[in-house]
């Protein structure tokens, strides 16, 4: 983390996940991002679907919109993600071969990471790697390149990144390392193995990614995640904060109160975290509960919008604002 000079610990930069048509559309939304963020990323606009349409063609079009936008208003950029089974195209469905997989993987990652060397300074290149089924091979989630190249295709991912841009931040992110219980606790044992074996094989991997999809009714578990993060100080890793957001779902409906419990979620996490190793940036994923993917996988019971993002749907500022402000 970075030392001021001052003795005073630098503060995590604030960030927040993009999106593309929003920010074309929305000037509100664009003219909150442009205030209150030192980072932004991609929240679509980059990852498999959107820009592998087929095996042949890249379409950078909401990309670079959006690496313009930060360009323009001064703000950094983060990159997610290389190496993801979320919504693959389903052309890679026919690569059946190692060598095959091998090439067209690395070639996805020289090509992108080239192309956004220097502007896109930090990679989730790896994204949530291990299965919900902890019976699973070596705890990998099964996908195309866990299937075709098994293990190998996170150090293989994370060396192709390494080499398209090398002053870029490596970052393997996950998500449901923080919280109470066996299935949480061996998610954190599982990615400290994969850690540890990129790190002993002397692979570029610079930082851990926890994703905070926090939902306000699951306990934290401080102790695990704080010797989760010994681990990884230990390795000589850095912390970032990629996705964080507060779900709601389950919530009584009265706002007020509601935005203190989300925003005292955030403050519990964030403190653990940062006792032993404080985040170099938060982001959360989406700056306003204008913009959240939350409703579409944890709806409200109640009909009422869910409230898990730092603004409001007026782009005013909550208590969760507040507290990441501290951090
Ligand atoms: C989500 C986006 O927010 C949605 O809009 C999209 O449809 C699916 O993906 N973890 C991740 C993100 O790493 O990429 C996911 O983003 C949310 C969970």
């Amino acid at each position: 983390h970075a030392a001021t000079g001052t003795g005073v610990p630098a503060r995590a930069s604030y960030g927040a996940a993009v999106r593309g048509d929003a920010l074309a559309n929305d000037p509100a939304y664009a003219e909150a991002l442009a205030a209150r963020c030192r980072v932004l990323v991609p929240e679509g606009g980059l990852k498999w679907p959107v820009i592998r349409p087929n095996r042949e063609t890249f379409d950078f079009g909401e990309a670079d919109r959006i690496a313009a936008f930060a360009g323009r208003r001064g703000i950094g950029l983060r990159g997610h993600t290389l190496a993801w089974y979320g919504g693959m195209p389903a052309w890679t469905d026919a690569i059946t071969s190692r060598a095959e997989a091998e090439r067209v993987l690395t070639d996805h990652i020289e090509t992108v990471v080239s192309r956004y060397a220097g502007l896109i300074t930090s990679w989730d290149v790896v994204n949530e790697p291990i299965s919900d089924d902890p019976s699973s091979p070596k705890n990998l989630r099964s996908f195309v390149w866990s299937r075709t190249l098994g293990a190998d295709y996170i150090p293989i991912a994370f060396r192709a990144a390494a080499a398209a841009d090398p002053t870029a931040r490596l970052v393997l992110n996950e998500y449901d390392v923080e919280f109470v219980g066996g299935r949480f606790a061996q998610k954190r044992d599982a990615l400290l193995r994969i850690a540890r074996d990129l790190v002993d094989s002397g692979a570029p991997l610079h930082a851990i990614g926890l994703q905070a999809h926090l939902p306000a009714d699951r306990s934290i578990d401080r102790d695990g995640l704080q010797g989760f993060l010994r681990e990884i100080r230990a390795m000589n890793l850095d912390v970032l904060v990629t996705e964080l957001d507060v779900i709601d779902a389950t919530l009584p409906s009265a706002v007020d109160a509601r935005d203190l419990r989300v925003a005292e979620t955030a403050r519990t996490f964030l403190s653990a975290v940062s006792e032993v190793l404080p985040p170099s940036a938060i982001l959360t994923w989406g700056i306003s509960d204008r913009y959240t993917w939350v409703p579409m996988y944890f709806t409200r019971t109640d009909g009422l919008p869910n409230r898990p993002l730092p603004l409001d749907a007026n782009m005013r500022p909550k208590p969760l604002m507040a507290v990441i402000e501290r951090f």
